[in-house]
């Protein structure tokens, strides 16, 4: 008889990133047999809390804490084997097994380490010449994307073929240490303590680099596959799959504040291209999203508060939401929700559900504000438009919602919420036009409400 196939939920960021994914993802993973990310890299960020201990993941799904459920890093990933094998240890020191359970796609394009050297250059560049930084975090994300649409990119693949992948790199060097060299002027930067011992008189060294490939691509071989397969294979046997999105649809770039964006799509279709499936396997889309906004690095944010004063609204996210990027250290930027910049998330990504995350750090805040729409150009608009430069200009229409008291730190149960916080929850779902179907009240695994499990509906 024929197995019946598995049910698929992809889980996705509605804001600028760290809106909780990782504790979800990890949550949702009881449901799952399997677990994928399919963009970004190590510029991720996804922190999981359980029973009290805490474990910060860049590169590995957020399902290995489950024992037994599968993990795969598929093609739409840049991967730094280096970072990832830092991972694989740190994880295994904590007792994770991870070997065993991790699949990686041959056909990611690989981060190398001048992808790294351009991107700090670059952004160095931007700020001596006067113009805004991405702000990005620094991994060399963006070069190595570039070079995997331009279609000179080494992959995974490329580490089976030692001496074609030396013919590749060589090429790929002469044009990169190039452009460090004439163009960024790289022969006086510091480019710090993790590069320079691939680097002299500003160019990436070809053999500190291909030794270290070489040594990488002996440690990964017993991981690497063909991740689009087993995938496929997993949800014919019954198997239920989680696709895991990293960063956020603000930060998509295509959809997001271009250009203070990511350089991969974040959004929810790009799960299915990033993982090697078709989009029917799609089932159900989870949109991760804060009660309010935060955002790290450069870029317009309509309802962004003033966050260093004691006593603000502002000051209250930054520091009981503990608002600090898990990645790069620097402080997020916070705000009010946005709902209008929500509707657009909704839209791009065909959002079935919400989870609501972070309801906690709101305890207290006499007064909140739900922003519905903006003002630009003089009319009134009710959806967050494309791009940073009419971004810029909104002003955020408000609604004035009031706030509640009682502390709701790692409620269970919906109807133990605060009046006034079930009312702030039913008005997003108003504005939105999507149903709440979770709500996370601590970073705990285990503080967390489940209106409508969406691995049941989807
Ligand atoms: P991700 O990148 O989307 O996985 O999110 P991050 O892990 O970068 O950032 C979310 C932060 O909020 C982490 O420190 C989580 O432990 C924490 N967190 C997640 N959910 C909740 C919640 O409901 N309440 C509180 N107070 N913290 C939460
Ligand atoms: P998770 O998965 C928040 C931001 C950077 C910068 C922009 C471009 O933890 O939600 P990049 O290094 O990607 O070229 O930087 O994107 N950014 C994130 N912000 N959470 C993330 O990941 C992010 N990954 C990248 O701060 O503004
Ligand atoms: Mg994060």
């Amino acid at each position: 008889m024929k197995a019946t196939k598995g049910r698929n939920v992809v889980v996705v960021g509605t804001q600028w990133g760290d809106e909780g994914k990782g504790k979800l993802v990890d949550w949702l993973t009881e449901s799952a047999q399997g677990v994928v990310r399919f963009q970004g890299g190590h510029n991720a960020g996804h922190t999981l809390v359980i029973n009290g201990v805490k474990t910060a993941l860049h590169l590995i799904p957020s399902g290995i804490m489950r024992p037994g459920v599968k993990c795969y890093i598929g093609n739409g990933v840049v991967l730094s084997v280096g970072k990832l094998f830092e991972e694989i240890e740190g994880l295994e020191k904590a007792g994770v097994q991870v070997r065993d359970r991790l699949r990686v796609s041959e056909a990611c394009p690989l981060i190398l380490p001048f992808h790294q050297a351009l991107d700090v250059a670059r952004e160095a560049a931007r700020e001596q010449g006067g113009v805004q930084k991405i702000g990005t975090t620094g991994k060399g994300i963006g070069p190595a994307y570039e070079d995997k649409i331009a279609r000179r990119a080494l992959r995974v693949q490329d580490l089976k073929y030692p001496e074609r992948f030396a013919t590749k790199l060589r090429e790929l060097l002469s044009l990169h240490n190039h452009i460090l060299v004439s163009v960024l002027g790289s022969k006086n930067f510091d480019f710090g303590a993790a590069l320079s011992p691939y680097m002299k008189d500003g160019e990436v060294q070809f053999d500190a680099v291909y030794d270290e490939a070489m040594r990488h691509a002996e440690l990964l071989k017993p991981m690497i596959a063909d991740v689009s397969r087993e995938l496929n294979d997993l949800h014919a046997e019954g198997g239920n799959l989680l696709f895991e999105g990293a960063q956020g649809t603000l930060l998509d770039v295509d959809h997001g504040t271009y250009p203070y964006v990511t350089s991969s799509n974040c959004v929810a279709g790009n799960a299915a291209a990033g993982a090697g499936v078709g989009p029917g396997m799609l089932h159900y889309v989870l949109g991760i999203t804060k009660a309010y906004c935060t955002r790290v690095g450069g870029g317009p944010f309509p309802t962004e508060l003033e966050w260093e004063k004691e006593g603000t609204p502002g000051w209250v996210m930054s520091t009981v939401g503990a608002e600090k990027g898990v990645t790069t250290g620097r402080s997020r930027r916070c705000g009010w929700f946005d709902a209008a910049l929500l509707k657009r998330s909704a839209q791009i990504n065909g959002l079935s559900g919400l989870c609501i995350t972070k309801l906690d750090v709101l305890d207290g805040i006499e007064e909140l504000q739900l922003c519905v729409g903006y003002e630009l150009d003089g009319e009134k608009i009710d959806i967050l438009p494309l791009g940073a430069d009419d971004i810029e200009r909104c002003k955020p229409i408000y609604e004035s919602i009031p706030g509640w008291t009682d502390s709701t730190v790692g409620v269970t149960d919906y109807n133990a919420l605060p009046e006034n916080a079930r009312r702030y929850l039913k008005r997003i779902e108003e504005v939105t036009g999507v149903p709440i179907a979770m709500i996370s009240t601590s970073p705990d695994r285990a503080h967390t409400i489940l209106m409508q499990n969406p691995y049941a509906a989807a």
